[in-house]
């Protein structure tokens, strides 16, 4: 009969039967898919695995450090962690059409998972978090593609790898569960959705280092208060945009001309439909407090009020 434990005995071994004493290579993007591929593996190969995590500099605030911490620290993968920050923003300077930045984030990261694999020798596999979903989906063509989610992950073309999917049977709860059977905490699994192109696509428009700040720290605020007020696990998705615009606010005796930050948080089952959440007013009231004062160049805040459809989750 078929447990979780089964299920982490079983793949443990046909991994190792399938990898020998040969290596394998696993892009970590910090989700839950990736993070729990890696843990298993690394119970089932240990140091023949190794994993690239490219920082691409459109992360939560500390996110990368915290992958390196849990995942390289506490459950000891070893991760070569790429900082890309300059690459990517050099690359994204000038540009502001989302579609145009979404491609360019996922080349982008394919250019770099590619010259740091490259440096590797004698990798014979590959490592993915494909979920028995995206088997499903990948096998049928949607009619038409509103958003071309780029996933972080992005096999490189000339690369002669045979896959490894641990988790090619299983459904997303299944592997939430999975990864608490592992040990894993549940920062991890319990990690809200968070897309491939990252903040890049939060930072409405021309992505700058001054805005990407912006929407950093607001977002740290705003997650560290829905967590404060017991939301995390209610509110699907929850983060900051900076739409771009300036207007105008008093502070003090003076007036000031600065940004916009809006909040999005949405209740939803597969991010295909969803609804904005009812967060209670004095929750929202001590965010839009927060980042006013805590973050520069911030002195109005907006609540995002549309449900999808019409509007998506994300703004770009
Ligand atoms: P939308 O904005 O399309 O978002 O309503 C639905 C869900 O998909 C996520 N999303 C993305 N994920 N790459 C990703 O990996 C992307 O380019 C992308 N665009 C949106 C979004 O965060 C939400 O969970």
């Amino acid at each position: 009969n078929w447990t979780m434990d089964n299920f982490i005995d079983m793949e443990v071994a046909k991994v190792r039967e399938k990898v020998g004493d040969k290596k394998v290579l696993l892009a970590l993007s910090g989700g839950v898919d990736s993070s729990v591929v890696g843990v298993l593996l690394q119970k089932a190969i240990g140091d023949q695995l190794t994993c690239i995590f490219v920082d691409h500099g459109l992360l939560r605030k500390n996110e990368g450090d915290q992958v390196m911490e849990m995942l390289g620290g506490k459950f000891g993968l070893n991760i070569i962690r790429v900082d890309a920050q300059d690459r990517f923003l050099n690359k994204l300077a000038g540009v502001s059409d989302p579609e145009v930045k979404r491609k360019i984030i996922g080349n982008e990261f394919v250019y770099v998972f590619d010259d740091e694999a490259t440096k590797l020798k004698g990798i014979d596999f590959l490592a993915q978090g494909t979920l028995y979903t995206d088997v499903i989906e990948s096998g049928t063509e949607t009619a038409q593609t509103i958003k071309s989610h780029h996933n972080v992950g992005g096999l490189p073309e000339d690369m002669q790898f045979e896959l490894i999917e641990p988790l090619n049977t299983l459904f997303k709860d299944e592997v939430r569960a999975l990864g608490t059977q592992l040990g894993m905490p549940d920062s991890i699994v319990w990690r809200q959705p968070f897309p491939g192109p990252g903040l890049g696509i939060r930072v409405l428009g021309e992505i700058t280092a001054e805005k990407l700040e912006i929407v950093r720290e607001s977002d740290a605020i705003l997650r560290e208060e829905i967590v404060n007020a017991g939301l995390d696990r209610d509110v699907w998705q929850y983060f900051t945009v900076l739409p771009g615009i300036r207007s105008v606010g008093v502070m003090g005796d003076g007036r000031t001309y600065d940004y916009t930050v809006g909040i999005r948080a949405v209740t939803s089952i597969d991010g295909m439909t969803a609804d904005f959440a009812r967060i209670p007013w004095d929750v929202l009231q001590k965010i839009s407090v927060r980042i006013v004062n805590e973050v520069a160049h911030v002195n109005r805040i907006v609540y995002d009020i549309t449900s999808k459809p019409p509007a998506t989750v994300e703004w770009e």
